[in-house]
This record gives C-alpha cells, structure tokens and sequence, in this order.
C-alpha cells in the first residue's frame, strides 16, 4: 500500500518543482503583489514606481494606497485584457503623454485622492470604452476644453472635491456622450456658470450633475436653473438641498441656502412660473423588443385645446405635423406609439402640452427600457421544463413506492387498475401543458405604466 504511494508523491514533488518555471513563461506575480485570476492587486506595498513585470492577462490593476507620483508613457501596453485601473491615494501630479497607450481597453479608471493639478487633454485621449472616471479629492484647478472629447462610453465622473472654477460643459453635447448619466461637480469653486451651455445639456446628463457646495454667486438666473431641477424632482437636488448654497455679494454679504430660503429671489421672473401649473411627471415602462408601446401624456393641463410635443432619445422632437415615420405615431390626444420597439429605443422621452391660449406648458417623462426578450422567454421555458421534471419524478415515486406499502398489507392479485388510469406520461404533460400556457401568458403580458414616482406642482 504505501509502496505503491511513492511513484505518485515523486510526481507531485516534481509538478510542484515544476510549477514556478512553467509560470514564469508567462509572467511572475511580482512579490510585493497578490495575483489571483484575472486581478492584481499592489494595493499599500510601498511602491513608487510600477514593477517591471506585471502578468499580462489581468483585468484589474489595483495600485492604491502606494507612492506613485508620476505615470509614464506606455506603462500599461504590456497588459492588453486591462479594464479596471485602480490607483487611489497615490501622489500623482501629473500623467505624461500617452501613458494609457496600447490600453484601450479601460473601463474604469480611479485616480481619486492624489495631487492632480491640471487635467491636460491628452490624459485619456483614444480611451473610448472609458465608462467611469474617478477624479475626485485632487487639486485640480483646471479642466482642459476637450478632455471628454472622444469618450462616447462614458457613463460617470466624478470631479468632486477640487478647486475647479470653470468646467467645459459645452464639449457635451446631444450625441456625444448618450450614457453619460452622472457629472459630479460638487465642493468646487465655481462662482457662476455657463448658464446656456448647462441649459443645453442633455436631459439625462442635467439629471445627473452635482453642483451643491461650490461658491455660486445668487442671481436669478442661477436659481430659476436649479428651480426647475427641483421642480423635476432630480435626486442631484433632492437629496442635497441644504448643501445648495449660494453667496450673496451686495451690501449685507453671506451665504444662503438657496433652496430652502428663496426670500431673496422673490424678484426673480421664475416666481411667475411658479404660478403656472407646471407638473412634471416621472414615470417607468419596461417592454420586450418587438411590443408596441403607448406613451401618454396626460399632465395637469386638462384644456380640451392642446398641443403637444415629444422629445425621443433616438428620434428626436416628434410633432404632430412633422411625423413622417410608419413605425411611430402621435395622436391628436398626445399619446405616442412605437410599433415593434427596439433595443435602442430606450431612454427618456419627454412631453411637453401647450396650452397656447393660456400660455401654459406641463411635461411629462417617461424612462422606457426595451430588453430582449431571449433570454426571459428562455428562463421561462426553463423553469417549466424543472417544474416538469420535478412532478415526473414525484408522480413515478408515488406510483412505485406507494403499492410496496400496499404489499405489507399481504393482498396479492392482479395490479390495481387505478395504476393504469394514472399513466405517468399524460398525467405530466398535462401539467407541462397547463404550465406551459400559464409562461405564455406571463411572456405576453401587457405594459405595466408605473404609478408617477413624482409628481410636483408649483404653489
Ligand atoms: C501599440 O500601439 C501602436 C499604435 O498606437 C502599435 O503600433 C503597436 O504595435 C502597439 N504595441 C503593442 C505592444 O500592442
Ligand atoms: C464643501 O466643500 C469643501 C471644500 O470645497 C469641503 O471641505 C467640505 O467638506 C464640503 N462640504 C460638504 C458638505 O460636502
Ligand atoms: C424686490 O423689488 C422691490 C421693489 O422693486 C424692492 O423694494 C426689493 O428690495 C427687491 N428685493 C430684492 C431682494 O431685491
Ligand atoms: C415624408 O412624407 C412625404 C409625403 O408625406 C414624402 O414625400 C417623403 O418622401 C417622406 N419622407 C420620408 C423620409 O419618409
Ligand atoms: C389617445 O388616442 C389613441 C387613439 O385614438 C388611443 O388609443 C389612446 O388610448 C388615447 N389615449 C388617451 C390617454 O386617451
Ligand atoms: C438601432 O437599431 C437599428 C436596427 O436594429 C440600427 O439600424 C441602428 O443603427 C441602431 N441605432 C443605434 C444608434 O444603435
Ligand atoms: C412652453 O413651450 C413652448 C414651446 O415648447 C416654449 O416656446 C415656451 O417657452 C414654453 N413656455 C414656458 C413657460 O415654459
Ligand atoms: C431608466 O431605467 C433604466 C432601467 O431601469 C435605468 O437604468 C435608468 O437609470 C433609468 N433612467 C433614468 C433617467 O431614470
């Protein structure tokens, strides 16, 4: 027996000899590191400076809490699967050119809480599957113009907690960053904005931008920005409210918390808009691709004579005379109908009713999200064939385990007929049938419009 040991311990001792120099083919973990996977974490080692070699293969560099000052050209190009890079709380002052080369591939890059000063155009130019940024608690005073230029994938940045004064908010524009869904821009040093730039943000991107705590200067055209913002209900607002603060540079000089104390804007023309019924509307659809969906848009207004107006994430301003497109219609009642929806009609599609004779507008938001519908219908069909099985089984134990207790009871003969009444095989597709009407009739199921999450009316 233990003879018999030897032969596969020597091949083991041997594999394990082995196992380091086959490794290194590829490239070691170097020692201040732990590598597992598809990740490589050199989190707090000390390091200033990257290791000379690093494997090739992951997918996440994790290099926070270390020394690092400066990154240079092409550090990353050995590494072609890098998405997520995870450098936190280093010194960085400054990133030279094209240290992101050859690493296109980036998804998420973290250079929060270290010393950057100035972010230079070049930093992440060619970077456009970049989807999340990380810039905050820096020292960044400026923000070159076409920084985000070319990052079409963005979907969050934060450049929270800096020393920005002015922001490039006119390099987003309609088309040109269609995910990007968070800007933050709080605790910075922004006396005022470019006012029609951010008024020309797309919806989904005003939805998403932090402002509160900056230095912002109160006037009128401040406030009737943020008002409306309120007004929509965006949580960028709702949740900070008494960190919008504003100061007031005339005669008695201060900060107020704009939203909370409005005294001071009771001469700003956005008070007549408050006493319009203005109602926005936020709601939620969830449809598969292919369904047709019907968006209403029933605001406060309820004049008999409106005219309305709805903005499409990929279609643009549908009217009632500019409708051209047999797949979508608007009625004379302001409902809009996609036929045979598709993956990329998803996104935010906004109502506006005129009342013209009383000059009165009301918007509506609807959130639509178009999913495939492969792989619901899949875990559907699924589900059911398990639901199948299980009774199959549970239907095959009850007849053949039941008549062994019935033998216990010592009455021999010819099997009982009821056995042959319960045929195994029509009794589970029966309840495979029935199921199986019940999974289409979920797959069918109609558009569910959400109650309004929020529905708000000026006073
Ligand atoms: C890096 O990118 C350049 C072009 O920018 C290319 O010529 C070169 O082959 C790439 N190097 C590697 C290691 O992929
Ligand atoms: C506001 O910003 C300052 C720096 O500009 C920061 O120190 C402070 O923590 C911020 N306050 C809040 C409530 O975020
Ligand atoms: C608003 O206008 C009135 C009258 O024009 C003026 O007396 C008052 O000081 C103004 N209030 C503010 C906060 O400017
Ligand atoms: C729009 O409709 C007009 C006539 O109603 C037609 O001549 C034109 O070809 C249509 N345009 C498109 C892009 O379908
Ligand atoms: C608007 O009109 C269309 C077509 O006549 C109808 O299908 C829809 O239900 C109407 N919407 C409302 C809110 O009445
Ligand atoms: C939307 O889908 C259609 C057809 O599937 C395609 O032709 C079009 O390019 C897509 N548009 C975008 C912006 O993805
Ligand atoms: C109402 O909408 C019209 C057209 O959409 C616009 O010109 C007008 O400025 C809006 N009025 C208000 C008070 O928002
Ligand atoms: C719309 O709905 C989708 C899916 O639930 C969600 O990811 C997205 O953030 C929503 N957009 C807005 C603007 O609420």
């Amino acid at each position: 027996m233990t003879c018999g040991l030897y032969p596969g311990l020597l091949l083991l001792l041997l594999l394990l000899l082995l196992l380091p120099h086959l490794h290194s083919s590829v490239k070691t973990c170097p020692p201040m590191c732990l590598c597992v996977s598809d990740t490589t974490s050199c989190s707090s080692s000390g390091l200033s400076k990257l290791p000379l070699s690093l494997p090739t293969f992951s997918v996440t560099l994790d290099l926070s809490h270390n020394h690092f000052s400066w990154l240079g050209p092409g550090n990353f190009n050995k590494m072609p699967r890098l998405e997520n890079l995870r450098m936190a709380h280093n010194q960085i002052i400054t990133l030279t050119n094209g240290v992101f080369r050859n690493a296109s591939g980036l998804r998420h890059i973290d250079l929060s809480s270290n010393k950057l000063r100035v972010v230079e155009h070049h930093y992440f130019q060619g970077l456009w599957r970049l989807e999340e940024l990380l810039l905050f608690n820096n020292k960044i005073t400026q923000v070159e113009a076409n920084i985000l230029s070319g990052l079409s994938s963005l979907k969050k940045v934060y450049f929270s907690l800096n020393q920005i004064t002015h922001f490039p908010f006119f390099a987003i524009q309609d088309h040109s960053h269609p995910f990007l869904t968070m800007l933050d821009l709080s605790s910075n040093r922004m006396t005022s904005l470019p006012w029609e730039d951010v008024k020309a943000l797309p919806r989904l991107v005003q939805r998403g931008l932090y402002l509160h705590n900056n230095s912002l200067i109160c006037d009128c055209t401040m406030y009737s920005m943020f008002w409306h913002w309120d007004l929509r209900g965006y949580d960028t607002i709702k949740h900070f409210t008494a960190e919008h603060i504003c100061t007031i540079t005339g005669e008695p000089q201060g900060s107020i918390q704009f939203l909370q104390y409005n005294r001071f804007f009771h001469n700003c023309t956005v008070e007549k808009v408050v006493s319009q019924p203005v109602t926005v509307l936020l709601s939620s659809v969830f449809v598969s691709q292919g369904e047709s969906i019907h968006l209403d848009c029933q605001t406060s207004l309820n004049s008999t004579d409106l005219s309305f107006t709805w903005l499409s994430p990929s279609r643009g301003y549908i009217t009632l005379t500019s409708t051209n497109d047999t797949l979508i219609s608007l009625f004379p009642n302001g409902t809009l109908e996609i036929q045979a929806t598709k993956v990329n009609d998803s996104g935010l599609y906004v109502c506006t009713a005129v009342d013209v004779k009383q000059e009165l507008n009301a918007t509506r938001e609807v959130n639509v999200t178009v999913h495939l519908p492969t792989t619901e219908i899949f875990n559907t069909g699924y589900t059911t064939l398990l639901g199948c099985m299980v009774t199959t089984i549970l239907i095959l134990m009850y007849l053949y385990l039941t008549p062994c207790r019935c033998s216990c009871c010592k009455q021999p003969g010819p099997p009982a007929i009821p056995i042959a009444a319960y045929d195994p095989s029509t009794l589970s597709s029966v309840f495979c049938s029935s199921s199986r009407e019940q999974a289409v009739i979920q797959a069918n199921k109609h558009v569910a419009f959400m109650e309004p999450m929020a529905g708000e009316e000026g006073t």
